[in-house]
């Protein structure tokens, strides 16, 4: 008599109906590990009566039925996972012509963005574009370019010092120095960058700034070269409607030295506060090589000419841009820079 292989079998049957229609039942992958614990799982009815087994027909009865009812979660696990996938993708799909974040885009600084204005007129006009040291010495920052032994700018209260000899260069016009001993002419250069003064904070001041500095050196160059490179220039950097104007001045290393006047960008002549009603803003400082410079650099004057000039670049994006102050110019405040 075998009771036992007889129960066993029924009830491996009836388990396994039951079990079907609770796996098919299962709407989600939760609902269907529920089931699996149910009729799988170490306490479940199946698992118990496995555990306690005696004969090799029964066990051979239930273990059939546990394999089926394993098989059967293995297919619907697939299925489900399957929908699941479909239903993300359908409903997760990405519409790629939604508006994107808006994430800000950096901008370039009025500075730089002038600054490549004026490189690119030089670079125009054949001319190389270099980038100076900004750490000076007495001898290149002034004594070569013959400012006398007394000049009030190689006072400690107008430059900056680092040592007895050494110094933050006061303007770009060291370049030509530079340029002028490492090669023969002609030259055509023009040397940008940052120049320092010992100045307050104001609105319209500020103890570092920028410069370009032009030099050109070649045989028979005169005051007009000087002025037509000044308007393509000025014309580069505010329109072709500008105007330039030369009133003397004195500078210790040209001769004769000039302030170049623009016609004024803001108000085109008619008369505004920066052009302080006259329809000319000044733009810097210009000149021919002074001989003493030459002989400096061990050129022959009688043999060489040139021009030089220097002016600021914040200064020239004020006038591009209608900014009355330097100050913004080195705030970096982003309600400020966004605006370029
Ligand atoms: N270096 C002068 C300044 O900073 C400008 C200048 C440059 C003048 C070249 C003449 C020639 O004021």
């Amino acid at each position: 008599m075998e009771p036992d292989a007889t129960v066993a079998a029924v009830d491996a049957q009836a388990l396994e109906s039951e079990a079907r229609s609770a796996i098919a039942g299962a709407r989600t992958l939760d609902e269907l590990d529920e089931a699996r614990v149910r009729f799988l799982g170490r306490k479940s009815e199946l698992k118990q009566a496995l555990r306690a087994v005696r004969d090799r027909e029964s066990g051979m009865t239930l273990n059939a039925a546990r394999e089926r009812i394993e098989e059967a979660v293995a297919l619907k696990e697939e299925e489900l996972r399957r929908a699941e996938l479909e239903r993300a993708l359908s409903e997760e799909r990405v519409d790629v012509t939604f508006p994107g974040d808006d994430l800000h885009i950096g901008t370039l600084h009025p500075t730089t963005l002038t600054r490549r204005v004026i490189e690119d007129a030089f670079l125009g006009l054949g001319y190389e574009v270099l980038d100076d040291r900004e750490v000076e010495t007495v001898e290149y920052n002034f004594d070569k370019l013959a400012f006398p032994p007394a000049h009030p700018t190689r006072s400690p209260r107008d430059t900056f010092f680092l040592d007895d000899r050494r110094l933050l260069r006061t303007e770009t016009s060291p370049s030509q120095i530079h340029v002028m001993e490492a090669k023969p002419p002609p030259i055509y250069m023009v040397s940008i960058g940052r120049v320092y003064r010992r100045d307050e904070i104001t609105p319209t001041r500020f103890p570092v700034f920028h410069q370009f500095e032009g030099l050109a050196v070649d045989r028979e160059i005169t005051l007009a070269d000087l002025k037509g490179t000044l308007l393509h220039v000025m014309r580069a950097l505010y329109g072709e409607q500008r105007q330039v104007r030369f009133r003397t001045h004195f500078f210790p290393f040209t001769e004769p030295s000039i302030e170049p006047d623009v016609s004024c960008p803001i108000c085109d002549m008619q008369g505004c506060r920066t052009c302080k009603y006259t329809g000319w803003v000044e733009m810097g400082g210009a000149g021919m090589v002074d001989p003493q410079v030459f002989r400096n650099v061990g050129l022959d004057p009688e043999e060489w000419t040139g021009f030089a000039f220097g002016c600021g670049i914040e200064r020239s994006a004020q006038l591009r841009h209608g900014i009355s102050e330097i100050r913004p110019f080195w705030d970096n405040d982003l309600r400020v820079l966004r605006q370029f």
